[in-house]
């Protein structure tokens, strides 16, 4: 897998370099975290959620995803799924930690907490996705590639009747940020209890009381609603570092396409996939749907697939080995 890109440490909006798990765990913590990670407080785990996770790990033991892998145009190595970088930030203990300082900190100096990739890029994902929103509401063609068949989504009529689900929403103020630009139908989700304390806090505090949260594990989840508009703000950065990152990211992109609502848009920002790979990671999905698709001779009305639909242009760009490229990006993708 492409090595860990995280973004700059000169921002101080930025959090430091994590370290790695091979850094700071010893073989015997490891176990604890990776168990803490199955054992989830909130719910507990079911037969369902065994199997999803049963089914990702038959999908890379099958050689599914190192064929996908293989078609990867990327410059960078081939993607190897045992040789994937781990860090704490793929454990629960680790947010759980964290979050659990974040609110001593919010209690005694009103702190927010970590804004990841830093204000800029979080205002820049709001009014990016309001634009895209408000062009898909009035039937402008909202794709990047002009050979993209866009049907004018009828999903949603204005910003007001537009449901946003933040995943791994954290503290919660990108949402707060999307209801400054006119959402009101806002939902955030974190597995992290500390982080949706921090969130109602934070919101209830800035003057949002109407933005929802509710902890909830998006690998696993509870949810029984659809959004128009599902947003991703470094948490599919953060599953991919547990050392079954692989398999959990497989699992991410089953549990998303479920929560997304036919016509809406998954905006996902990363600053450790390139949208090239991101588009890879989408089109192995697709892959895997439509021949899961075939087999089921049952299924009706299609497979829920994504399609890319633009990505944010305005984040400054480095030369890095001969090759330009941004630190953060931030990715649309279209679902039927
Ligand atoms: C890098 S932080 C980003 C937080 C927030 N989105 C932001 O931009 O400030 C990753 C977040 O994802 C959450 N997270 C990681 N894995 C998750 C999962 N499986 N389900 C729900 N939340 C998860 C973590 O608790 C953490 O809040």
């Amino acid at each position: 897998m492409a090595g860990i890109r995280w973004p700059p440490e000169d921002s101080e909006m930025l959090p430091p370099r994590p370290p790695t798990t091979a850094d700071l765990f010893s073989d015997d913590d490891r176990s604890v975290a990776a168990d803490s990670w199955s054992i989830k407080s909130e719910y507990g785990s079911t037969l369902d959620d065994e199997q999803r996770h049963v089914d990702a790990a038959e999908v890379l033991a099958g050689g599914n995803f190192a064929a996908a892998a293989s078609d990867y145009s990327s410059d960078k190595d081939e993607p190897d799924a045992s040789e994937v970088e781990t860090s704490m930030l793929g454990f629960q203990s680790y947010w759980n930690a964290s979050y659990a300082e974040d609110l001593v900190n919010f209690h005694e100096h009103g702190h927010a907490g970590e804004i990841w990739f830093g204000v800029e890029v979080m205002g820049t994902v709001a009014t990016w996705t309001k634009n895209l929103c408000e062009n898909m509401s009035q039937g402008r063609n909202v794709a990047d590639d002009s050979n993209f068949k866009y049907e004018s989504s009828e999903a949603f009529k204005d910003l007001s009747s537009c449901s946003v689900l933040d995943i791994g929403t954290g503290n919660g103020l990108l949402l707060q940020e999307l209801a400054k630009q006119g959402f009101s139908d806002l939902t955030g989700t974190d597995y992290s209890e500390g982080a949706i304390s921090l969130a109602r806090n934070l919101a209830i505090r800035d003057g949002f009381p109407q933005i929802s949260f509710l902890v909830d594990d998006v690998l696993e989840t509870k949810l029984d609603r659809k959004f128009h508009v599902v947003m991703d703000k470094g948490t599919l950065d953060a599953i991919g570092l547990h050392p079954d990152g692989p398999v959990k990211r497989i699992m991410y992109w089953e549990s998303v396409s479920n929560l997304v609502a036919p016509g809406g848009i998954l905006v996902i920002t990363s600053c450790n996939n390139t949208k090239d790979e991101l588009l890879q990671e989408v089109e192995n999905f697709n892959k895997r749907r439509r021949t899961a698709e075939e087999l089921d001779q049952e299924a009706g009305s299609g497979p829920a697939v994504f399609a890319y639909l633009d990505h944010v242009r305005s984040y400054p760009t480095i030369m890095f080995g001969g090759v330009e490229g941004s630190r953060v990006c931030t990715v649309a993708f279209l679902r039927n």
